[in-house]
Parts: C-alpha cells; sequence; structure tokens
C-alpha cells in the first residue's frame, strides 16, 4: 500500500525519536519516498544526519536557513501538498496539543496545518501524561478532524514506570499505516482475478508452440488491483516478469489447459476477472514423449483447439462479476474486438495491437483502445504499461458499483 507513495514524517521531541530511524526504513523498504521535518526539539534526541542519510532527502526543521546565502525557504504549503500522507512519531503532548489547537509555531505544524492529505500520529508519553484528560481530549479533537490515532503500547518507559503510552514499535505504526491504507482503498474486500504471459504447448519434452508474451501487462494489472486493495490471483504463464507485490497470489501455469483450470476454479470466488494472458489456441494432439529426432522427411504436427477460456467465463458469469478480457488485432480492429466483447460475454474488451511501435507483445509500454459494451470507446495513449494498468483499472471501477 505505501508503494511509491510520499510520506512526510513529523519527528517531535521525544526520547522515541531514535525509533524514527526504524519507521524510515520500514517506509523505505515499503517502498515510500520520505522526506522528514523535526520539531526544534526533536533534533535533541535524534540528528538530522542520520535521519537525511536514511530517507535519503534533506531533513528539514526550519523555515529558512539563515546560512543559506540564497535565501531560500523550505515552504510548509508544498510540503503539505507534496505528502500523500503525513506521519507524526512520536507525538509528544506539546505536539498533540498544538495540533489540536491549532498553534503554528514550527515548521511541522505549519506543513501539518497545510497538508490535504491524511494524518497519522502515534502519541509517546510517560504513562501518567498518557492517561491525563487534556491528552485523552486532545487525541479526541485530533480524530474528530479526521486525524487517524495510532495507539501507544504498554510496557517500559524512560522514566522506569511501566505502562500505556511508550510509542508503538516502528514495524506495528508502518503496518497500521498499510492496513489501515488498505481498508480505505476502493477494491479492499473484493478478489480480482488477472492472468498474464504466455502459455507454452509441449511438443516434445524439449519443445513447444508458444508466443511472444512478457507477462508485463497483465503483472502491471495485478499489481494495480493489489495496490487499490483487492485480494489478488494472477494465473501467470512462463513470461519474464513477476510481481513485485508480495501478497498476489501467483499461481504458475504453462499450459493453456492449466491455466483453464485456474481460471475456472478461481472466477465463481472473483468479483472482477481481467484476462491478459495471450493463451495459445492450439496445442499439439499427443505430445512426444521422447525428443523428436529429425529423419529427413517432413514433419507433421496435429493440433486440437484449446479452450477458449474468457468464453468460458464468460458463459459462467453473474450480473455481480466483471468480466475484461484483451484483443490482440491486426485488421478491423475496432469490428472485430467488439464481436469478441459480445461473442465472449465480456464487459470490457481492451483493444491492443501487435503491429504498433511501442505497442503489444514484450514492450514496457502500450496503447489501447477500451471497448464496452454500451458502445463507447475510450482511447488509452502509449503509457508506460503499469501507469496503463492502473487508468484500465480506474475505468473499471468506475464501470461497476461497488
Ligand atoms: O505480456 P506482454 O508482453 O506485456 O504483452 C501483452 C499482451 C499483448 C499479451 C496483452 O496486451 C494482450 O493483448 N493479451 C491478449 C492476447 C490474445 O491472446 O488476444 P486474442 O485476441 O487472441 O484473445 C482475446 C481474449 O481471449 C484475451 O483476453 C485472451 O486472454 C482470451 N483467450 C484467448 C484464447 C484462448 N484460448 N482463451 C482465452 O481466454
Amino acid at each position: 500500500m505505501l508503494s511509491g507513495k510520499k510520506v512526510l514524517l513529523g519527528v517531535t521531541g521525544s526520547i522515541a525519536a531514535y525509533k524514527a530511524t526504524y519507521i524510515v526504513r520500514h517506509l523505505i523498504k515499503a517502498g515510500a519516498e520520505v522526506k522528514v521535518i523535526l520539531t526544534p526539539a526533536a533534533r535533541d534526541f535524534v540528528t538530522p544526519l542520520t535521519l537525511s542519510t536514511l530517507s535519503k532527502n534533506p531533513v528539514l526543521w526550519e523555515y529558512f536557513d539563515p546560512k543559506d546565502e540564497e535565501g531560500k525557504w523550505n515552504n510548509h504549503v508544498d510540503l503539505g501538498l507534496w505528502a500523500d500522507l503525513i506521519l507524526i512519531a512520536p507525538a509528544t503532548s506539546n505536539t498533540l496539543s498544538k495540533m489540536a489547537a491549532g498553534t503554528c509555531d514550527n515548521l511541522l505544524m505549519g506543513v501539518y496545518m497545510s497538508a490535504k492529505c491524511p494524518v497519522y500520529f502515534a502519541p509517546a508519553m510517560d504513562l501518567d501524561m498518557y492517561r491525563h484528560p487534556s491528552t485523552h481530549g486532545n487525541i479526541a479533537k485530533l480524530q474528530s478532524y479526521g486525524n487517524i490515532f495510532i495507539p501507544s503500547e504498554s510496557g517500559e518507559l524512560a522514566s522506569g514506570l511501566v505502562g500505556e503510552g511508550r510509542m508503538a514499535e516502528p514495524e506495528n505504526i508502518v503496518d497500521f499505516v498499510q492496513d489501515h491504507l488498505k481498508k480505505q482503498a476502493r477494491l479492499y474486500g473484493k478478489k480480482v482475478l488477472v492472468n498474464a504471459g504466455p502459455t507454452h504447448e509441449p511438443i516434445d519434452p524439449v519443445r513447444f508452440i508458444g508466443n511472444h508474451s512478457s507477462g508485463k501487462m497483465g503483472v502491471a494489472l495485478a499489481e494495480a488491483a493489489c495496490d487499490e486493495g483487492a485480494e489478488v490471483t494472477l494465473a501467470l504463464g512462463p513470461g519474464s516478469v513477476r510481481p513485485g507485490r508480495e501478497e498476489i497470489n501467483v499461481i504458475d501455469i504453462t499450459t493453456a489447459l492449466e491455466m483453464n483450470e485456474v481460471c475456472e476454479n478461481e472466477f465463481p470466488s472473483s468479483d472482477i476477472a481481467i484476462l491478459a494472458a495471450a493463451i495459445a489456441d492450439y496445442r499439439p494432439l499427443d505430445p512426444a514423449g521422447e525428443k523428436i529426432k529429425k529423419s529427413g522427411n517432413k514433419l507433421v504436427l496435429e493440433l486440437v483447439e484449446n479452450p477458449d477460456i474468457l468464453a468460458g467465463l464468460g458463459q459462467k458469469k453473474s450480473e455481480k462479476q466483471f468480466l475484461a478480457g484483451f484483443a490482440l488485432e491486426t485488421n478491423n480492429a475496432v469490428e472485430n474486438a467488439r464481436k469478441k466483447l459480445n461473442k465472449k460475454n465480456c464487459d470490457l474488451i481492451v483493444l491492443n495491437s501487435p503491429s504498433d511501435k511501442g505497442t503489444g507483445f514484450g514492450y514496457d509500454t502500450n496503447e489501447v483502445i477500451l471497448i464496452s459494451r454500451n458502445e463507447s470507446e475510450r482511447k488509452l495513449s502509449l503509457k508506460n504499461k503499469k501507469e496503463l494498468a492502473k487508468e484500465i483499472l480506474d475505468h473499471i471501477i468506475s464501470s461497476i458499483s461497488l
């Protein structure tokens, strides 16, 4: 959920500030881009050098650097708008009170007040401070503003006392944020089936009939669905790429028959299915058990038709399910794609061409036309398959009532 997200980490003056270094590491590991802002008091607990080394970004704590001869300043509004989310951890009792009252006396508070993104806060203080009614009041007020409270944990405190108030462990904070983002995501609670890559139809133990699909388009779609919070199953043929999200349930297949079995099994429990794989239409009827030797004569292979997986799912599709297929067409593209949409009972056909430059098999880019049931056609111009996958998924999400 944090992959590619811009996270602004606000660190305030608590002994727990040293743990901010671990928060940065976990955020970076989760794929986020991180900028850190310290309050002036936080600098007594953790050095900007440590945090800038880990975050790979300059660490900020003041509007103006008096030593900067060019008079540049850190624009709190730009920083607030840059962030996809703000995480204030540790958040001291003093900072909670300022956030609740709108006291804007340092850079972090200026950014907090200017931001439009979600703000998470993880308090850290001694147990009596944590129990104090004013702390409870401030936390409740911040929640009423829409800020998201990451509860403190119980344990040994810096004072030597034992109880609640300890900042949640860095790993738990990052898990909390990921989990929260997931629950907010548009496809949370939905199951998405994607297929990708080629199929290999064996001729003998060392040869096969295949095609040039790399799997990039389908894998990008599976990742985009995962980033939208869906539970994703990816039936993946023997291409050259694998998804970069651990949460995706990858089922490796080799042949069209294996792909068919996985899709048939998974489709009934799926809300959305997107079939981007390039499935061989034919397979050798009787693959040789041993490597076929040269004989000096012609070799004739008898082929039989593979099941049309998309059409099979289209027949079983319920009204609540959304089925999208791809079409790879060389002539009368739109007309043929629309025929496929109707014949295979799909809700959407994503039409692409193997002959245009930068589109189709193997490329990192693609250009498509989305053909929907309501006669509408929408062109998505040439772009990276990952960006394109997000746009295709946006289209699907806006076409269904979630
Ligand atoms: O993997 P990449 O290198 O990134 O390339 C992406 C891609 C070009 C493979 C992809 O964008 C694409 O076009 N996939 C579908 C290719 C294809 O087989 O098109 P088709 O027009 O032959 O098939 C139409 C639809 O029926 C497709 O959804 C296909 O998955 C499905 N089909 C086809 C044959 C079959 N036996 N069963 C099927 O389900």
